[in-house]
């Protein structure tokens, strides 16, 4: 593996989504979902038994998943001080790697503990994601045309040069719609809204803003990135289903409030690990080469600044 230079428990973290992605490559374009999340859960999981840093998993796998490790309210690290809020997505875009089509990842994020959102009960977010030129600028109360307007003459172009990503679900079709009447561009995604958010918040990769319903834990391993990267993020809990709503209100959530990137991931660092398993916005997928493996990882660490793109190969 590359020399990256990286600290605790940044090394670590980039260790396990390089096992994710490399234990269910082999899975990927299998058309098994479950199959392929199970093993980058399974090598994440293996990974992260070597773990050189105290963390809690806030989120995880969750109830639905039995396994010993990488279960939400699971320890990381034996013996080390609990000093982070650690969010595990060891496949997001699971359908999207089923089918062996672009944007599938795997996702690892950490804050001090404490810092982290944590609201199981709720599977779903409305949420708003620019780069910095967002920031006291933009309002998720605001209409979606008002945003537009207002992040299009902050960047200095007109609308019509302005793309948008919103998730390509019914639930946002009102939105899509808006968007596109509004002469924006809508960058169609079908699946996975992590890398899609934080393409918005770096700025340069061809999304200027993310905005619609997409993933609630999704949501808070975003704003760790977001953070890092000194972008806008706001979101509000949306459960979607009765049941959903009831289990929110059960849990004493307030569905009608506007969280600010504060309030979904705070404390003095930000980390946050993406892994290409097939091509995507801020990495290329894996590739064989020879007997090699070559895979991109995308790596913030608001210690060190700027995003790195890192370079593993592995001998296959
Ligand atoms: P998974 O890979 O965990 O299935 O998540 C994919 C994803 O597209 C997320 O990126 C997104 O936030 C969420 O699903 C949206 O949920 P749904 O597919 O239920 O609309």
């Amino acid at each position: 593996m590359t020399d990256t230079h990286l600290g605790q428990p940044t090394v670590d973290i980039f260790a396990a989504t390089i096992a994710a992605a490399i234990g269910s490559w082999h899975l990927v374009g299998s058309g098994d979902k479950h199959a392929v999340d199970a093993a980058a859960v399974d090598a994440m999981r293996a990974s992260l038994r070597a773990a050189n840093f105290g963390g809690v998993v806030v989120i995880g796998e969750g109830e639905k998943d039995e396994a010993p490790m990488l279960f939400t309210g699971e320890i990381i690290g034996s013996g080390q001080p609990l000093e982070w809020d650690i969010a595990v997505d060891p496949i997001d875009g699971t359908a999207l790697a089923a089918e062996g089509v672009p944007g599938a990842v795997s996702v690892m994020a950490a804050c001090p503990r404490g810092g982290m959102m944590s609201a199981p009960e709720v599977f779903y977010m409305q949420k708003i994601v620019t780069g910095p030129a967002g920031r006291d600028l933009l309002d998720l109360d605001y209409s979606p045309e008002q945003n537009m307007e207002l992040l299009a003459e902050a960047l200095g172009k007109p609308v019509s040069m302005l793309n948008v990503a919103v998730i390509d679900k019914g639930r946002n079709r009102d939105l899509i719609a808006r968007v596109q009447d509004f002469g924006a561009n809508w960058v169609r995604f079908a699946e996975g809204d992590v890398a899609m958010a934080v393409a918005a918040a770096v700025g340069d990769v061809g999304v200027d803003m993310l905005m619609g319903i997409g993933g609630n834990p999704e949501g808070v391993v975003t704003a760790c990135a977001v953070q890092a990267l000194g972008g806008f993020m706001q979101g509000r809990l949306m459960p979607l289903s009765p049941d959903e709503m009831s289990h929110a209100l059960a849990a004493g959530y307030d569905v009608e409030r506007k969280y600010d990137l504060e309030d979904l991931a705070s404390g003095e660092r930000f980390i946050f690990v993406l892994t290409g398993l097939t091509d995507g916005l801020l990495t290329a997928g894996i590739r064989e080469v020879d007997d090699e493996m070559h895979l991109q990882s995308f790596v913030l660490d608001s210690d060190f600044g700027e995003p790195r793109l890192l370079e593993v190969r592995i001998p296959r």
